[in-house]
């Protein structure tokens, strides 16, 4: 197993295994050390079908089903992510986000494998959200721990819905949920249950304001770190291809599906695995630790 980083931040390509054969204990543990150190890795060449992908998925922990795009019965926890060629709607996850940040628990992370590519676009880029927290001033750093951010669900509730032309999978997700409307708080700083390392745990998509403050008072903050994560330094871009597999740490990164490619196909598949807990991820920082 050979595993070389994509950037000098994060993020890295494996090579050098099977991921449709037997996983090992020693080749599960080496994934997650892997995931915890660079948290986006990518496998090339890896042809896999639903269960062998949860079999992968379950490496990182329990299948956590999207409540709002839930799979088929037999793997309610894989979403397909699926644009068609005469599509002129948004994509899913357009948007920089972590992927449902406004639950009480959201999920650890996901694994996404390339099914059909367009011949160029359909792009992902992440961005390690511990990078941005590094490269933070000291005066932001301070205003920022022990404090938490609060998350809603603006997608999929009512108050906050995108207009219809922009949503996408139209016909198998989940909307206008005023439950998804409802506030969660989650610390605005996460410490990574296996590293230590600490990592803002903001997004544009979901998250809404800083405890303490009004929205027009989080508001300048707020859109000066959502900037401040996405620098180019900060950030990597996956060109997929098929039977590609992406596997990414969802509390230490946020994730943007780029829709450039009108005209053709795409189709991904996405599981996604739980994560130790939000109370894994509170450390010290956090007013609501216990
Ligand atoms: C997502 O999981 O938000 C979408 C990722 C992608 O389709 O590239």
């Amino acid at each position: 197993m050979e595993i070389n980083p994509i950037t000098g931040t994060f993020g890295a390509e494996i090579s050098g295994i099977d991921l449709s054969s037997e996983i090992s204990e020693t080749l599960a543990e080496a994934l997650r050390d892997a995931l915890a150190k660079h948290l986006v890795i990518v496998m090339r060449n890896q042809p896999l079908g639903p269960d062998q992908q949860q079999v992968l998925t379950r490496v990182f922990g329990e299948p956590s089903v999207n409540p709002y795009a839930p799979g088929p019965d037999a793997h309610p926890e894989m979403t397909s992510i699926i644009k068609e060629a005469d599509e002129r709607t948004g994509v899913f996850g357009g948007g920089w986000h972590t992927d449902l940040s406004f639950l009480d628990n959201p999920p650890g992370g996901s694994v996404l494998v390339g099914i059909d590519i367009p011949p160029y676009g359909g792009d992902t880029m992440f961005c390690s959200q511990q990078a941005a927290w590094d490269s933070l001033p000291e005066a932001m750093k301070d205003l920022l721990e022990n404090r938490d951010a609060i998350h809603v669900g603006k997608p999929y509730g009512i108050r906050w819905a995108p207009p219809v032309e922009e949503q996408a999978m139209k016909e198998s997700t989940k909307r206008n949920d005023p439950d998804a409307d409802r506030e969660r708080f989650h610390p605005a700083v996460m410490i990574h249950p296996v590293t230590g390392r600490k990592s803002l745990y903001i997004n544009p998509t979901y998250t809404h304001r800083l405890d303490g403050l009004t929205e027009a008072q989080s508001s300048p903050i707020l859109n000066q770190l959502f900037e401040h994560c996405t620098l180019p330094e900060h950030c990597l871009r996956l060109r997929w291809s098929k039977d590609m597999v992406a596997i990414w740490d969802n509390y230490s990164t946020q994730h943007y599906a780029i829709n450039d490619y009108h005209g053709f196909r795409r189709e991904m598949r996405r599981a996604t695995f739980q994560s130790a807990g939000i109370d894994a991820w509170r450390g010290k920082t956090s007013a609501r630790a216990s």
